[in-house]
């Protein structure tokens, strides 16, 4: 992971492998961004033109290269866009985080290989400051443990995969500062259990099973003086817990629930995450074709986030009790799985018609939020990569916020704009559970096909306890990029839904929250 500092020399003293700046979109032309001043001073001030000489207009994601005017210690400048400059009348109009993080992490990524970069962009306080740190942190994230990252004999250079930049000395902040300190303090714990999430994800699942998640969870928890309890498939079967254990019967790798539990002495709330964790999701018997299998690794990304999250808001001692319920199996064709017709008792001890079983992860989130439910907490919220059809809905980068209750799914909604991952709220239409209606059984797991994303959700809210606030996240979308990477976001697992759950964590110690 990228090591991120504080420093308060001048652009030009510093042994660095490149200095990072921003441009804007002005009205003119592009703008050299505060931070730049000691660059665009040894350019004799005629940095922005420089810039629109190469190419440059300050757009988002953009980013040009240049050398380092004589007198500096680096050799190179990486010039990358803010997109429009912020109205210059209104006094408080700074640059916006979420552009800051995009920025950084552009630049990071380009960065991959070097040593040491120092990211000269504008901080206009502690907020600025985190925005920048996590870009550098999620921007530089590389995935190469498949891979043979060896020096090549003859040029030293790597073979494969340059590895991520590995130092960032970000300037314009006050390493003296506690608001500062706190600010990058809080980024590297959010972007690293992130980024873990994101290993997780890319995971190839005939290594990443049920037990095998199970067994990272233990370890992590461990680490962090987070209490966990794991059922196995014996002690799932003792306890009647019917959805994981039909889902994952046609597995050789048993189901898991774990349940991580992180408390504050001091905390009066108490918050449930539940995440999905099918570790691969074949369709079971009603088989998915290929071209629609080859990414369903990504089918944990709700249980990878829900870990990351109670992790994350343990490091940062939030005050408020959070507790964490992975909800792992692999759903798989065989002699043993789960047939369509079937009816499973689940924990709740309702009963389900199984007339799809590609319809797998509301049974397995069925069991978890019920048993999350049993402690009552103030409010759960479950992840998942649920539905195709919310991917057809909001496209590949928006999740959608279903709730049983208006303005708990607003502030979840609020957060996750805050924090910078793009969300939309959706209903929860009344009429649509009568599709669901079984002539053998409570519920089928199957409704009208219209609004696919919305009959998933109707049928998670009927095994949420009577009383109990709960938001569902369909992260379908945006968990896994199957194209290239954009801004702070790699190719393949994102990490998504991770700080909007830690930002629900933080609202809620701070009493903003329900
Ligand atoms: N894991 C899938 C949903 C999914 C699709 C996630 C694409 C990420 C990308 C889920 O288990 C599934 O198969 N859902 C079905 C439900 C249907 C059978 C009612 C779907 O969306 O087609
Ligand atoms: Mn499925
Ligand atoms: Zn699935």
């Amino acid at each position: 992971m990228t090591a991120l500092t504080l420093s308060t020399s001048a652009a030009p003293g510093l042994r660095a492998d490149a200095i990072v700046i921003g441009v804007a979109k002005g009205a003119e032309g592009p703008v050299a961004a505060p931070g730049a001043e000691a660059v665009d001073k040894a350019y004799d001030g005629r940095l922005a033109g420089v810039l629109e000489t190469l190419g440059a207009s300050g757009a988002e994601g953009e980013l040009t290269k240049l050398p380092a005017p004589s007198g500096f210690k680096a050799p190179l400048v990486v010039a990358v866009g803010l997109g429009a400059e912020p109205d210059g009348k209104d006094a408080d109009a700074g640059y916006d985080a979420e552009a800051l993080r995009k920025a950084a992490g552009v630049a990071a990524r380009a960065l991959a290989g070097c040593r040491k970069a120092a990211f000269a962009l504008p901080v206009d306080g502690p907020g600025a400051l985190g925005a920048i740190g996590e870009g550098v942190l999620l921007g530089a994230y590389s995935f190469d443990t498949y891979k043979d990252t060896a020096k090549d004999a003859k040029n030293g250079k790597a073979k494969n995969g340059k590895g991520p930049l590995a130092e960032a000395v970000l300037l314009g902040g006050k390493p003296r500062d506690a608001a500062h300190k706190a600010a990058l303090v809080r980024a590297a714990a959010v972007c690293e259990e992130l980024n873990r999430a994101r290993d997780l994800v890319n995971t190839p699942p005939n290594d990443l099973t049920p037990q095998a998640f199970a067994a990272i969870a233990q370890g992590a928890a461990k680490e962090h003086g987070i209490k966990v309890q794991v059922l196995d498939d014996k002690a799932l079967v003792k306890g009647g817990y019917g959805g994981l254990l039909g889902v994952g019967g046609g597995s050789e790798a048993t189901p898991r629930l774990v349940k991580l539990s992180y408390t504050h002495a001091k905390a009066d709330k108490h918050l449930a995450f539940v995440g999905k964790g099918i570790t691969y999701d074949s369709g079971g018997i009603s088989l998915k074709p290929a071209g629609h299998n080859e990414t369903m690794k990504c089918d944990m990304s709700g249980a990878a986030a829900v870990f990351a999250a109670v992790v994350a808001a343990a490091r940062l001692g939030l005050r408020v009790n959070v507790t964490g319920w992975l909800a792992l199996a692999e759903n798989m064709p065989s002699g043993s799985a789960v047939r369509p017709g079937d009816v499973l008792r689940m924990y709740s001890g309702k009963t389900v018609e199984v007339l799809n079983t590609d319809a797998e992860g509301r049974l397995v989130l069925a069991d978890a939020l019920w048993a999350a439910s049993l402690e009552k907490p103030d409010a759960i919220v479950d992840v998942a990569t649920l539905t195709g059809a919310m991917m057809l809905a909001l496209g590949s980068r928006t999740f959608g916020v279903m709730a049983n209750d208006d303005s708990f799914r607003t502030a979840v909604y609020e957060a996750a704009d805050e924090v910078g991952e793009p969300a939309w709220p959706m209903p929860l239409p009344e009429h649509l559970r009568k599709g669901m209606d079984s002539s053998v059984a409570d519920i089928a797991n199957m409704g009208e096909r219209m609004g696919g994303g919305l009959v998933a959700g109707l049928f998670l809210r009927e095994f949420v306890g009577e009383g109990i606030t709960w938001a569902h996240l369909d992260i379908a979308g945006p968990a896994f990029n199957e194209g290239g990477p954009f801004g702070y976001t790699p190719k393949g697992g994102t990490g998504s839904a991770v700080r909007t759950l830690v930002r629900l964590a933080e609202l809620t110690a701070a009493g903003d929250l329900g």
